[in-house]
């Protein structure tokens, strides 16, 4: 059913748990099937996202896109890291079942949710 990335990602997941000194966390709740992702960034002066960690109570595809998600912005710029969507990570993950693809897309709504709760902080 998943692909041999998705499987990978959820037995070994990267960028996983609580930053404790984290600028901003952006937080969104699926009211469908109740997953919950919590994205948190540090962000250095020249808006380069320093670090990022994820937690989230959800599927393997949440899972899987939050490891795929942050290994891809870390070290990015917060501009550059604000055009990655839900093809990119779908993509990389090797496909995911269509009706999974919106797990996906939660991932970089939370995403975007913490890089505008930098923009608030500026
Ligand atoms: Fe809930 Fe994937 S099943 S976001």
């Amino acid at each position: 059913m998943y692909s041999d990335k998705v499987r990978e990602y959820f037995k070994n997941p990267i960028n996983m748990g609580i930053m404790k000194n984290a600028d901003v966390v952006g937080k969104i709740e699926n009211e469908v099937c109740s997953d919950v992702i919590k994205i948190y960034i540090k962000v250095n002066s020249n808006n380069i996202i320093e670090d990022i960690k994820f937690e989230a109570k959800g599927c393997p595809p949440v899972i899987a896109s939050c490891c795929e998600l942050t290994r891809l912005v870390k070290c990015m710029k917060i501009e550059e890291a604000l055009k990655i969507n839900e093809k990119i990570i779908i993509e990389n993950l090797e496909g995911l079942p269509k009706e999974k693809e919106h797990c996906a897309e939660l991932v970089v709504k939370t995403l975007k949710k913490a890089i505008l709760n930098i923009k608030k902080n500026l």
